[in-house]
């Protein structure tokens, strides 16, 4: 799998508490890799880092990436063969209620990583993580393709569309120089489920919390359109960039890249909810939604990724569709709340094997 690339590899994960972090991890720890982590707490209870055991398995610090001279330390330190940089604000109705602290976080604290990036005196490949919500979103039909419009209404969206710009600066004052240790990409990934988040204000965390108390979940807005993918999707793109990061010259250094599924695979909040629901408990609870009055804040609507140049470069696609995406999250929670005995790594390690296996069956560059 990813040609061994990261076996016995030195990999600094940002983020590596949260819920993208904690699978990222699980998996470069099962490919081999020696992974350094570093996040500034342990963001929510129950957490998938605890779950998975990763204090065991991996080394951690608990630092700010807003604290530059730590980043520098650790970084120098660790002098890390590849760096995955997810550590962020990651909620828009948090953004609204602390807009300097996003900033900070997702601008300047990618800023920083950046620069603990130069301090490197060994070969390192990065992969930055920023999102769908750095496009203008300007509601169109189409996907948004790599060289359209950054932005960003709301202060999440616009503070990861400014990391895009400080991205961009770094890769043309410092990165393409000829004999430039660092090569780097940025990756926009979007709306994102799987089992193990439980990030408050996030569509599916909310419904399991809910449903395990058997009640109702209430749904602001059940018709919003979203991108769904399975947490695996973005992840098997950002392994997959860094391998090709690593593998090819200065093809892809300093590029930006979509990842996200096909286009026919927009689904709507309620038809998500009603798909992860026959997974839970059998489908027995008699009222597992209930509609409430969308709040005060500005939401975007409809927004799609055209990836056809991760298709081009990296030779990657998606694996899984809308109806798999819901079931391997269905039954994770399913598994965790109502039938886990032991260590929930053995049962969420069998969910990477599985979408491995899909991968092979569609013949997926990656999976050799
Ligand atoms: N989950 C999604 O649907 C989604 C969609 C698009 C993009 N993303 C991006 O993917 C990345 C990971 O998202 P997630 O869902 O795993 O988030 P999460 O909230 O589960 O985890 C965030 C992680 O960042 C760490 N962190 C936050 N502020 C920090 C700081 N100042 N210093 C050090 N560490 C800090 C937290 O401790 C945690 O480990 C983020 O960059 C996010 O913006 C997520």
């Amino acid at each position: 799998m990813f040609n061994k690339i990261y076996k016995d590899k030195k990999i600094i994960v940002t983020g590596n508490t949260g819920f993208k972090g904690s699978w990222l991890s699980l998996w470069l720890h099962s490919l081999g890799a020696h992974v350094t982590g570093i996040s500034k707490d342990i963001p929510t209870q129950p957490s998938l880092f605890e779950e998975l055991r990763l204090a065991k398995k991996t080394e951690h610090h608990f630092a700010n990436i807003c604290d530059g001279p730590r980043m520098k330390k650790i970084f120098v330190d660790t002098q890390p063969d590849f760096v995955f940089h997810l550590a962020a604000q990651p909620i828009v109705s948090v953004s609204y209620e602390d807009p300097i602290e996003t900033f900070q976080t997702n601008t300047m604290g990618t800023a920083n990583i950046l620069e603990a990036l130069r301090m490197l005196s060994n070969p390192c490949k990065a992969v930055i993580i920023t999102s769908d919500k750095s496009y203008d979103n300007v509601e169109w039909i189409w996907g948004y393709r790599e060289q359209d419009a950054l932005g960003g209404k709301d202060p999440y969206s616009a503070s990861k569309g400014a990391a895009e710009i400080v991205i961009k600066t770094y890769y043309h004052s410092y990165f393409k120089k000829p004999g430039s240790k660092v090569k780097l990409v940025s990756v926009r990934a979007g709306n994102v489920i799987g089992g193990g988040d439980w990030a408050l204000n996030r569509i599916v965390p909310d419904c399991f919390r809910s449903w395990n108390e058997e009640q109702a979940v209430k749904i602001r807005n059940p018709n919003s359109t979203r991108p769904w993918q399975h947490v695996l999707e973005p992840l098997s793109g950002y392994l997959r960039a860094g391998q090709v990061l690593a593998e090819s010259d200065e093809q892809i250094n300093g590029e930006p890249f979509n990842i996200g599924p096909n286009a026919d695979q927009n689904h709507t909040v309620l038809e998500l909810l009603q798909s992860v629901n026959k997974f839970w408990k059998g489908a027995t609870m008699k009222k597992p939604f209930e509609i409430e009055e969308s709040k005060n804040f500005h939401e975007a609507g409809l927004l799609k990724l055209n990836c056809d140049k991760a298709l081009y470069f990296l030779h990657w696609k998606p694996v899984l569709d809308f109806e798999a995406t819901s079931r391997l999250t269905g039954e994770w929670y399913d598994y965790y709340y109502n039938h886990k005995k032991e260590d929930i790594s053995v049962y969420t390690l069998s969910q990477i094997l599985e979408y491995t296996e899909e991968a092979r069956k569609k013949s997926i560059a990656w999976v050799i």
